[in-house]
């Protein structure tokens, strides 16, 4: 039998790992330069974790989780996004205490049980970021300078930024009640989920992705246009701060999120390079979050990027970068002797930090050359009994054919020069 990778899954290869690598050290300067730390968390979480923190009226939590028993008996699931966990975290080890905000950055792969399609898949990786303790509307600017300023670094242009605000428990419950009085007389012809959702979370109807159910939708009255006082000065408060730093966004009161732990600003960068769902970053703040988890009721918000839709990106945007290539250098040998001494070299020049290689599948020196060809390395030397004896090799440049001779001792020093 033939093994294939799982449905939803796939691997990164080496051809293209130099621009997952490029993504991941870009995001950590730009997270860094702001002052974010690095938190890596486990893969697997308690279920309840995510049903508590996402919501249990969720398509993530009812429909997308892969949850399972292990062998102790515990209900454990690998998690859907990256929130719920860096705030367990952050409760757990008593990270209110340390001065605010706590800004904390990961890198992680998520799991989510979704139909496939481009840019969606069922193991994806997420870069985001959560930034607790600051309530006021200058980290919700911030957070989206983050994405602004990483986009900038990766050479992308024209990524939309969506900006909605879904209000707070106060005048969210309002809005509840008339969102009930307007889906009442449709809710019997809408999709079996509205139709749950109508009575637990009726915001949620709102992110409908039935068609039948879409006019209906269209047409509900937008929490925008009723918020409480705070929460209209809050984002007022983020689009004067986008303004002023000139960052362009257009509201959208369609955005809900899929995810339930949201109040007040919420966000989203789209393109349509990145298939039928367009996101590629999506977030929030979550005020009520820290404090549902059972931690110090305090505010958060954060973000997070799918990478896959990242690159998609990029490769739509001619951005991608060539591969780099690590190995300067090949030594070839034409004896066993010479071929002691290519060993020998190679050993000093990687404690040197410089790329090279030397053969060893046993080749000819004429498959060798072809190798070394092949694999496009920048400079050849070759060994024989005469360099071995004179303590000199020609190194060959081989973009323009040009011939350096160099002692055999002094290689190290002449190749950190190039
Ligand atoms: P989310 O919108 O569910 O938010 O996911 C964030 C991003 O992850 C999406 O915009 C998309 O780029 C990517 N993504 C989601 N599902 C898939 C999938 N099946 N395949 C490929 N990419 C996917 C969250 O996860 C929140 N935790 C974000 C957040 C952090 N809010 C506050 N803090």
């Amino acid at each position: 039998m033939r093994y294939a990778a799982q449905k939803g899954t796939k691997d990164i290869l080496p051809s293209e790992i130099h621009n997952w690598q490029l993504a991941e050290r870009t995001f950590a300067d730009v997270c860094h330069s702001f002052g974010y730390e690095e938190i890596r968390i486990p893969t697997f979480e308690q279920t309840d974790l995510f049903q508590r923190g996402v919501g249990d009226t969720t398509d993530v939590v009812t429909k997308e989780m892969y949850t399972f028993e292990d062998k102790g008996g515990r209900s454990i699931t690998l998690r859907p996004e990256g929130t719920a966990g860096v705030v367990r975290s952050y409760i757990e080890n008593g990270m209110s205490s340390l001065a605010l905000p706590v800004r904390l950055f990961y890198n992680i792969t998520a799991f989510r049980y979704e139909k496939m399609q481009k840019g969606r898949y069922r193991e994806f990786h997420q870069f985001g970021l959560e930034s607790f303790g600051a309530k006021g509307p200058d980290i919700d600017a911030e957070i989206i300078s983050v994405v602004d300023v990483f986009f900038k670094k990766m050479g992308l242009k024209n990524i939309a930024l969506h900006i909605n605000s879904i209000g707070c428990p106060t005048c969210r419950n309002a809005y509840n009640t008339l969102l009930k009085d307007y889906f009442r007389p449709h809710v019997s012809t809408m999709c079996e989920d509205c139709q749950a959702r109508f009575e637990k979370n009726p915001l949620r109807m709102i992110d409908c992705k039935v068609d039948g159910g879409k006019n209906i939708v269209k047409n509900a009255p937008r929490l925008i246009d009723h918020l409480c006082d705070d929460c209209r000065e809050h984002f007022e408060g983020l689009k004067a701060r986008l303004d002023g730093i000139g960052i362009s966004y257009t509201i959208d009161p369609n955005i809900v999120r899929g995810l339930d732990y949201y109040t007040r600003t919420v966000f989203e960068f789209v393109s349509e390079n990145v298939g039928t769902q367009g996101t590629i970053c999506g977030g929030g703040r979550y005020d009520g979050l820290v404090g549902l988890m059972e931690g110090p009721e305090t505010p958060g918000i954060g973000f997070a990027m799918g990478v896959e839709r990242l690159l998609l990106e990029a490769e739509a945007q001619g951005a991608l970068s060539e591969k780099p290539s690590y190995v300067k250098i090949y030594i070839a040998s034409m004896s066993e002797n010479a071929k002691i001494e290519a060993l020998k070299l190679c050993y000093s020049m990687r404690q040197a930090g410089i790329g090279c290689e030397t053969d060893m599948a046993g080749r000819s020196f004429k498959a060798q050359m072809k190798y070394a060809g092949k694999q496009g390395i920048p400079f050849l030397a070759v060994i024989g009994d005469d360099e071995l004896s004179t303590g000199e090799v020609k190194v060959k440049c081989m973009a323009d054919g040009s011939e350096t001779p160099v002692k055999l001792d002094g290689l190290v020093e002449f190749m950190a020069g190039k």
